[in-house]
């Protein structure tokens, strides 16, 4: 099947390349609030991110972090409703996201990024199904950059619980989607019994998948191909279109090539294109690929 694939080179708060109810799928990893490496494309992306991350550098106080934690998820709330108005009724979003840690003013919190996106994805309309949590190589919290143990050994009470999973968030718009009878491109789709089995658990352990990946891909957090293959799998039927609006280094667009579906990519970062386009490259026999570049 001849499918067609989009990379915009742009802000996906608004994608109006798009119109209402032409995607089937959304499957994305955005940048997570609270995580270090992130905070300055919040602040590129939102000035009022930027003016509160002075104040904090400046005063130090608490209620400030509470301040920039909210703006960060607004920031990302403006995607996700953006993807309701773009997805089908009956279409899935799918949200990676981990949960971060931070200790401020001696202060150590956790900031339960995957609870604030599910209380804006049900404002934007979205029913919140049950979700995958993917169970990966650990990351320990820090306090000051000490390691979850505080020095602590195996004495109680001080030592932290280590996230070693992330969650894969799903919801749907509307009702569930309708297919005629015996639609032969959901039955060309269709799962086997031991997929069926592995894939709709709730915890996937899936480790390893990125020691192939390259420097970049790790400095933006790409996710293993594995989960989006599964997601794509399981969420959309052949020929449907994916969308992805944090792109990152293509990662939805090569499975969305290698699994017969469409597909749109929004990246903010330009600097990424090169990386897309070769992870893409030896995927696109039967697949037309096009670049926009918002205002070109
Ligand atoms: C966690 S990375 C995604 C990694 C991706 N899943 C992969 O496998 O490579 C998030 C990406 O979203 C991009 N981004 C952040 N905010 C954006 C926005 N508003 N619009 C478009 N891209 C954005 C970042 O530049 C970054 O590349």
């Amino acid at each position: 099947m001849q499918t067609e694939h989009k990379i915009i080179i742009a802000n996906s708060q608004q994608m109006p390349e798009l119109s209402d109810s032409s995607i089937h799928l959304m499957v994305t990893s955005p940048p997570y609030p609270m995580i270090k490496m992130w905070d300055a494309q919040f602040a590129a992306l939102n000035p009022q991110i930027a003016n509160l991350q002075q104040e904090l550098d400046t005063t130090g106080k608490e209620e400030t972090v509470t301040k920039i934690y909210d703006a960060m998820h607004e920031t990302l709330a403006r995607t996700w409703r953006e993807t309701f108005r773009v997805l089908i009724e009956g279409g899935i979003a799918c949200i990676n996201i981990g949960d971060a840690t931070r200790t401020v003013n001696d202060r150590f919190r956790l900031f339960p990024n995957h609870s604030r996106v599910i209380e804006h994805c049900e404002k934007a309309g979205f029913t919140t199904l049950p979700y995958l949590l993917w169970k990966k190589p650990t990351t320990k919290p820090k306090y000051k950059g000490k390691g979850a143990f505080l020095g602590s050994g195996f004495l109680p009470p001080n030592a932290y619980v280590t996230l070693d999973c992330e969650f894969i968030l799903l919801f749907r718009k509307g009702k569930l989607r309708k297919f005629p009878p015996k639609d032969p491109h959901r039955y060309e789709s269709a799962f086997t019994k031991k997929q069926r089995d592995e894939w709709f658990t709730q915890i996937w352990d899936i480790t390893g998948t990125r020691q192939t990946a390259s420097q970049l891909e790790r400095r933006i957090a790409s996710f293993p191909d594995e989960i989006v293959n599964r997601l794509i799998r399981m969420f959309s039927v052949k020929g449907d279109t994916v969308l992805d609006p944090f792109l990152g280094s293509g990662t939805t667009i090569k499975l969305a090539m290698q699994n017969e579906r469409n597909s749109v990519g929004y990246e903010a970062d330009k600097t990424l294109l090169p990386l897309i386009k070769k992870k893409t490259a030896s995927h696109a026999t039967n697949c037309k690929l096009t670049v926009i570049k918002r205002g070109n």
